[in-house]
């Protein structure tokens, strides 16, 4: 039973102290709930607004691709820097320690490999979503290919649905059909398109007036890297990105695929969060690599 002496009348009410109501740091989520934006904030850095994602999900689409041949040692070393690690169940499960206290975004999309119709994908269960204890969903949604859109955009809606209903927040990752011209005008479609559907993070690529592509998505966006590219190259596009409006990046290949994943993944860190320019972010790169 709860003691019944001793009990204080509280007179510390701030009186002089309105509650607050100040909005939420980032963009279009103000109406979301606690636990979604409790999930987020864990993701985006509250002093930059701002991200940067570790993606290595690529093997569920093409297997063991170069620098991920191995994740228990070419990418558990490189979490630690991230601010998130995106990437799919089972690699998580048994590459990543369950110590490990940085936020999970989980590909929850599943069920093609590069080698057949890419997208053809069924969501992983919820259950399982529960028991990786995420902190957001992602899934593809491709525009412009006949065969696949409706299905992405379905499993899409599906996927927030789920997560509206257990606070996780959705990343949707944007595609355009293969015949299709990777410009603003089409990730800017498919980005809005997820935000449409509910995405709390939309994932897109980086091209001229991108601008543009994050002023019509009302959420945050983030940038994949793409191909790799040399280190300079990679941080101008993040550089790039940032001065658009991105709330960073979900990079992948031109971190671990660097010669030096560990400076790399700081030097894109320092773009990201401290405003450091490419020439500068390669600087560091420079600098932490010969350090070893
Ligand atoms: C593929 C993905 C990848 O995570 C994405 O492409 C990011 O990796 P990279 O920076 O290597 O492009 O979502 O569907």
């Amino acid at each position: 039973m709860a003691d019944t002496d001793d009990i204080r009348e509280g007179n510390r009410f701030g009186l002089d102290t309105p509650a607050s109501t100040e909005g939420f740091y980032l963009k279009g989520l103000n109406n979301t709930d606690w636990g979604l934006k409790n999930r987020l904030s864990r993701i985006f850095n509250q002093k930059s607004g701002r991200t940067v994602m570790l993606a290595f999900d690529h093997g569920f689409l093409m297997g063991p691709t170069s620098g991920l041949e191995r994740i228990d040692i070419n990418i558990d070393p490189l979490a630690e820097y991230a601010d998130c690690l995106m990437g799919c169940r089972g690699m998580i499960r048994a590459n990543i320690s369950p110590t490990c206290s940085k936020p999970v975004c989980m590909r929850t999309d599943t069920g093609t490999t590069i080698l057949t119709q890419m997208n053809d994908n069924v969501l992983v269960s919820e259950d399982e979503v529960i028991r990786m204890n995420v902190s957001a969903m992602a899934a593809m949604l491709s525009v412009g290919e006949k065969e696949t859109e409706a299905l992405t955009i379905a499993n899409f809606s599906a996927l927030v649905d789920r997560g509206m209903k257990l606070g996780i927040p959705v990343m949707g990752v944007t595609a355009v059909g293969k015949d299709m011209a990777r410009d603003a005008r089409y990730f800017g479609m498919a980005s809005r398109v997820c935000a449409e559907n509910g995405a709390s993070i939309v994932k897109t690529y980086y091209t001229e007036g991108f601008e543009k592509v994050v002023a019509a998505t009302p959420v945050p966006v983030v940038i994949a890297g793409g191909k790799k590219l040399p280190e300079l190259e990679a941080l101008e596009l993040c550089r790039k990105a940032i001065d658009c409006g991105a709330a960073g990046v979900d990079m992948g290949r031109n971190v671990f695929q660097s010669e030096a994943p560990v400076a790399m993944i700081q030097a894109v860190a320092g773009v990201v969060h401290d405003g450091l320019s490419p020439e500068e972010g390669f600087q560091k790169f420079n600098d932490l690599k010969a350090q070893g």
